[in-house]
């Protein structure tokens, strides 16, 4: 009988945090996303020289069209045992509509395309962020969060968020939390699961530019972290990898913070 391959699907492929979570799966197939051909041939045939066994496909996250497109290829090479979403925007951007589109509208859109290949020990593994443990619960702005593609949503949670690309950042962060929230269950009918990862500040590309936008803030962040130091993508990766292989089977529906242990700190720096 021909065995389906197991595959681990990796968006965001060009990414910090994606290519340390690639370097974890060396004797599994994986699929590399990101918006532009150009960037994913770059991650491919960089993890290839490293002996990985990786292709690769476009998809910018925003347009369906795309997604099914990445969908399909995911099915033709094998099995979906992991989704690994990390592509992202952060409030640099300056865009709250980008933000709100890239990074939760985008991440709804990928949640329900994968669930109709999901099988049995499948697992969705969504990139938030620590920022989100900023934003209280609060219905009016959580219902719309829940259901970011409904009409008024965005609307709605854009009342809350000062004008602020980052503060918006913060707020689809728990979005995506609260998207996990809501496909636990679909997701649990059919043995697979679904959970997000908030990181802390991890030297990546995204981090430092913010980095450079809030020199004060982040070398504050540093300070106020127990460990004393920022993140660095294989803190990320160790811990990604460990919830997307069997180890995890009794993990969903949550978020694991891995943060150095700065949140507790940083809720007390904020306004
Ligand atoms: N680095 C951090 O400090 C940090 C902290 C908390 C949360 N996160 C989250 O972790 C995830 C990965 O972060 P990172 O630092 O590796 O980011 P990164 O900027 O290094 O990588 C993000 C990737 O997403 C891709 N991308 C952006 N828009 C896209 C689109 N429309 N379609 C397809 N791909 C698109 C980019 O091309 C990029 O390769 C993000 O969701 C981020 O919000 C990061």
């Amino acid at each position: 009988m021909d065995v389906r391959k197991k595959i681990i699907v990796i968006t965001g492929g060009m990414g910090g945090i994606a290519q340390a979570c690639a370097r974890t799966f060396k004797n599994q197939p994986i699929v590399i996303t990101d918006y532009s051909q150009k960037l994913v041939d770059e991650a491919v045939t960089t993890l290839q020289k490293e002996g990985l066994d990786v292709s690769g496909i476009a998809c910018d996250i925003t347009k369906t069209a795309d997604i099914k497109s990445l969908v399909d290829f995911v099915g033709k090479a094998g099995d979906m045992q992991a989704l690994i979403h990390t592509a992202g925007v952060s409030g640099t951007v300056n865009d709250l509509k980008k933000v709100y589109t890239i990074d939760l509208v985008a991440t709804e859109l990928l949640i329900d395309a994968f669930y109709d290949i999901a099988l049995q020990d499948s697992v969705a593994i969504l990139l938030s962020s620590m920022m989100a443990y900023t934003v209280a619960p609060y219905d009016k702005y959580d219902d719309a969060l829940t259901n970011p593609q409904a009409e008024g949503s965005f609307e709605t949670v854009s009342q809350f968020v000062h004008d602020s690309s980052d503060v918006m950042y913060n707020f689809v962060k728990r979005g995506v939390q609260l998207l996990t929230h809501k496909n636990v269950d679909k997701w649990g009918e059919k043995g697979a699961r679904i959970l997000s990862v908030s990181p802390g500040v991890i030297e990546t590309p995204m981090a430092l530019k913010a980095a450079e936008e809030h020199p004060e803030r982040m070398a504050a962040i540093k300070q106020a972290t127990p460990l004393k130091r920022n993140g660095q993508p294989e803190d990320v990766a160790d811990v990604i990898h460990f919830l997307a292989g069997h180890g995890a089977r009794f993990i969903t529906g949550t978020d694991i913070l891995v943060d150095g242990g700065v949140i507790q700190n940083i809720k007390k720096m904020e306004p």
